[in-house]
């Protein structure tokens, strides 16, 4: 087909994906955004079929009917809580897609009776990249899955010369790039490659502790996008260029995000082990005889006195899988003319969105929900604020203890509010490992319960009355 064409059809295809990505930056525009993605995509993927003619269309089905049945039976199957694991595999299958094309590309444009031209040499130092980042990317990702998967121990290791041996081993992956980019009909050179990179990529990710594999598997999002991209390179198609760069982008801004929003550094995350401040307070001192334990009837009373209520949702709800409760709480609460908003951290869970996600899920109106700079200055103003197995997110040691490990991040001022009510199972710390003082302030109440069955408890008793 006329190369023009195709390459109209791409511009058309990465316009809409741009224009996907912005809508997706606001909930009310996400579906919307998806929807102009998912054509680009289709556009897409048509030229591309439309233009190479290498590949026979039976092969071509049949792994369109088996990525379909894996996807369908995956989407369907995965809890939202195995979430983060899941976008990990896509993003290392991602990966290794790359690496693999690149490497079939170079092989296929050295073999003696070659229907490809012999490779320019930009091509192959792209086809060596791809391998290179792609190889990273797959075992990276799969370390990941494995660590949130409870496969292998999440805990983070403590072995500061991993890193001296990672470093050389990049040093070592960087030179065979160069060595297979030169000659690239030395295909021992792409497998030695390929095996390093692997290494690179497990010894990447196996010290990081399970609790950092989201901002992990965010940055190998943007590795998997630069695969790709230089995959579009070997193939000379822009669309793959463009996606991947886009892809590329948009991790590293995910990532810088989600660590602003930790107050950690990338360098923290990938070479620094979490570990509880020993400086700290204790927990005995902070809570002891200073918990007050309230019943759902004391809430649901403390409730009808409200004129306005925050729900501030965390990490538990999700566990329990709790928002289909939390929206008919809501639902009464409104009814009785009490105005209810939702105070959402960026990192509240453990994925970008996870709150978002699941409040959106149970049909709660994007209008209710405020992120942390909206609601923050007006929490005084607020009777009562429902913490929904949150803990570090409403920490305020944040902002008072500088040797805590959260010191410093942005949290959300619940304890301002004239009442505090908190469910959660226990008193035990959240993702920092580190007690709350929040649960011992005079104006909260502590509902010690699994957050669905806390907050059904409080919709019976908000009835019974
Ligand atoms: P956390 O601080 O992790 O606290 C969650 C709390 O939920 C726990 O204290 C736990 O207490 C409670 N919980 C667990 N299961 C529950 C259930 N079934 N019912 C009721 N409560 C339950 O959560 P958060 O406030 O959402 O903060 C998120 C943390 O994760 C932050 O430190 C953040 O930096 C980190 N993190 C987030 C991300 C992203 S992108 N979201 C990525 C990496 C790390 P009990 O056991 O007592 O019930």
């Amino acid at each position: 087909m006329n190369a023009a064409i195709i390459n109209l059809a791409y511009l058309l295809a990465v316009t809409l994906f741009i224009l996907g990505l912005k809508g997706l930056s606001h909930p009310r525009t996400a579906v919307r955004g998806n929807q102009l993605g998912a054509t680009g995509m289709l556009i897409a993927i048509v030229a591309t079929l439309l233009d190479r003619q290498i590949l026979s269309f039976e092969w071509i089905l049949l792994g369109m009917v088996i990525g379909s049945l894996v996807g369908a039976v995956m989407a369907v199957r995965v809890a939202m809580t195995a979430m983060p694991q899941m976008v990990a595999l896509l993003n290392g299958f991602g990966g290794a897609a790359s690496a693999l094309v690149a490497g079939a590309n170079l092989v296929e444009s050295t073999l003696p009776n070659a229907q490809l031209p012999a490779p320019l040499l930009q091509l192959t130092i792209a086809a060596a990249v791809s391998s290179l980042i792609g190889a990273i990317t797959f075992w990276g990702s799969l370390v990941a899955f494995a660590k949130l998967q409870g496969l292998i121990s999440e805990n983070p290791l403590q072995v500061s010369f991993l890193h001296y041996i990672n470093g050389l081993m990049l040093l070592v992956a960087i030179g065979l790039c160069g060595i297979l980019a030169l000659n690239p009909a030395v295909l021992s050179y792409y497998w030695a490659l390929l095996v390093v990179a692997s290494l690179v990529g497990v010894l990447l990710v196996i010290p990081i502790g399970g609790a950092d594999m989201p901002v992990v598997i965010a940055l190998l999002n943007s590795y998997s996008g630069l695969a790709a991209a230089a995959t579009g390179f070997v193939l000379n198609n822009n669309a793959l260029i463009i996606t991947g760069s886009l892809v590329g982008a948009s991790g590293v801004i995910l990532t810088t995000i989600m660590c602003r929003a930790m107050n950690r550094s990338l360098r923290n995350v990938l070479f620094g082990v979490w570990v509880p401040s020993e400086a700290g307070p204790k927990a005995e001192d902070v809570y002891a005889g200073k918990v007050k334990a309230a019943s759902p009837e004391d809430v649901a009373l403390l409730l009808e006195g409200a004129r306005s209520v925050v729900i501030v949702p965390g990490y538990g709800m999700a566990v329990a899988q709790a928002q289909h409760a939390v929206r008919d709480l809501m639902q009464i609460l409104e009814k009785q003319g009490i105005t209810v908003e939702f105070a959402i951290h960026p990192v509240a869970g453990r994925m970008p969105g996870h709150m978002n996600v699941l409040l959106a899920e149970a049909d709660v109106p994007y209008d209710r929900l405020k992120e942390m700079d909206e609601i923050n200055p007006r929490f005084e103003q607020v009777d009562v604020a429902i913490v929904i197995g949150a803990n570090d997110v409403v920490n305020p040691l944040a902002r008072t203890d500088p040797n805590s490990p959260i010191a410093g991040m942005p949290i959300l001022d619940v304890d301002k509010a004239r009442s505090v009510v908190v469910i959660k199972r226990s008193l035990s710390p959240g993702f920092a490992g580190i007690p709350n003082p929040l649960f011992a302030a005079d104006n909260t109440l502590m509902l010690f319960a699994d957050a669905r069955e806390g907050v059904q408890q409080i919709i019976a008793a908000l009835k019974a009355k």
